[in-house]
Parts: structure tokens; C-alpha cells; sequence
């Protein structure tokens, strides 16, 4: 069984997504068994406890140097014994030591197809706002591995979802993930802790 630890930022509905695909027993070869916090008073805390899951909380703003902070997470989550990392709604950008720690073992959840409405600044609702203010006609979520280039690594994949006419950010945003995030993620990590997904450069072959 591979350990799976999830860091998390807010809401933690993609931590629900993945407690739920655990509790239906579609993880086969994983456990989540840690969920950690950017923010002490992130409602997906909660979630975790709710579902007896050990919990940890780390923040940049405790640290002066990044550096000191990139350590201390790659320290706290080989504490760990993380064989999967999972960016479910992780609002702080990890630092190259924590990268290469864990190289093609972090998943992140991004709500666009990369590569559009990506890269830096491009994180929660507004990701939604600019697909809107661009005027796509579908946009949707990409799970991919984490590298050093922001939202760069190794796509794993992506769900495609239409944008209505009349849709507000925070429509289309509840619209991504119930037709996209929340099904790709649980998959992904099903996928990873089954060994089925093999890595060549930026391309990933998915055995399934
Ligand atoms: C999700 O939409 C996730 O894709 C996004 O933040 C939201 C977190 O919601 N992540 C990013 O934008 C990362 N660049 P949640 O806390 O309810 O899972």
C-alpha cells in the first residue's frame, strides 16, 4: 500500500473527492494517510479529521527564508513516509528541494486544460474569470505531475467541460469540478499507487 498525503489550502472538496473514491475501495493500492494544511483554519482540516485521518499544518509565513520552509515541508512529509504527494487545492508554490525530493511523486489538480490558463498567477477562481473574459467555448481540469516550471510537469489527465452562455466564475468553477476535477484526481491517484502510469519526458503513457 503506498501512503498518500494530501496538502491542502481550503475548501478541500478534491480531499473529499479522494475520501470518497476511498471509502467506494476505487484506491486500490493507496491510503490516504495525511492531510496537511497551508492554513490552520482550512475547512478540509476538518474533513480529515472527520474521517480519522492525521492531520499536520505548515505555514510559508512561519519561516523567514524560503528555503528554510522548502526543507522544513520536504522534512515533514518524508516524516511522512509520503510515497504519493497530492496538491489538492495548495495554494503555496513548492520550492525545488521538495520537487526534487519527490520528482513525478507530487500530483496537482489544475482546473483548465493546461497548457492554457496556467502558469503563475493562475490559481482558483481566477483561472475561471480569464477563460470567461477569453471567451472559450470549453475549458475543463488537467491532474498532472509536479516539475520546477508552474504547471509544467508531465500530463496525466485532462477532462474537457463546456462553458455555458450566462456562466459567472463561480458557476463554472463548481461546473469543472463536479464534471472534471473530481473525477480525474481520485483517478490519477488510483492510477499512480497501481504503478500504471509510466513517465518519458514530458510524456506519460497510462497503463490501464
Ligand atoms: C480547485 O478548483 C483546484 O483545482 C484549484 O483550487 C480549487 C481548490 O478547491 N487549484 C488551483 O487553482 C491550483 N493552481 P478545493 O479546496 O475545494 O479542492
Amino acid at each position: 500500500m503506498k501512503n498518500i498525503v494530501v496538502l491542502v489550502s481550503g475548501g478541500g472538496t478534491n480531499l473529499q473527492a479522494l475520501i470518497d473514491a476511498q471509502n467506494r475501495g476505487e484506491i486500490k493500492a493507496g491510503s490516504i494517510t495525511c492531510v496537511i494544511s497551508s492554513n490552520p483554519n482550512a475547512y478540509a482540516l476538518t474533513r480529515a479529521e472527520n474521517n480519522g485521518i492525521e492531520t499536520a499544518v505548515i505555514r510559508r509565513r512561519d519561516y523567514a527564508a524560503f528555503e528554510d520552509y522548502d526543507s522544513a515541508l520536504t522534512a515533514l512529509l518524508q516524516s511522512k513516509h509520503a510515497d504519493l504527494v497530492v496538491l489538492a487545492g495548495f495554494m503555496t508554490i513548492l520550492g525545488s528541494r521538495v520537487i526534487r525530493a519527490f520528482e513525478n511523486r507530487i500530483i496537482n489538480i489544475h482546473p483548465a486544460l493546461i497548457p492554457s490558463f496556467c502558469g503563475e498567477g493562475y490559481y482558483g477562481l481566477r483561472v475561471h474569470e480569464e477563460a470567461l473574459k477569453r471567451g472559450v467555448k470549453v475549458t475543463g481540469a488537467t491532474a498532472h505531475f509536479v516539475n520546477e516550471i508552474c504547471d509544467g510537469g508531465p500530463i496525466i489527465l485532462q477532462k474537457a467541460v463546456e462553458i455555458h452562455s450566462g456562466d459567472t466564475p463561480e458557476i463554472l468553477q463548481k461546473r469543472v469540478m463536479e464534471q472534471a476535477e473530481w473525477k480525474i484526481l481520485p483517478k490519477a491517484v488510483a492510477l499512480f499507487c497501481e504503478d500504471k502510469i509510466k513517465v518519458n519526458g514530458q510524456i506519460t503513457e497510462i497503463q490501464d
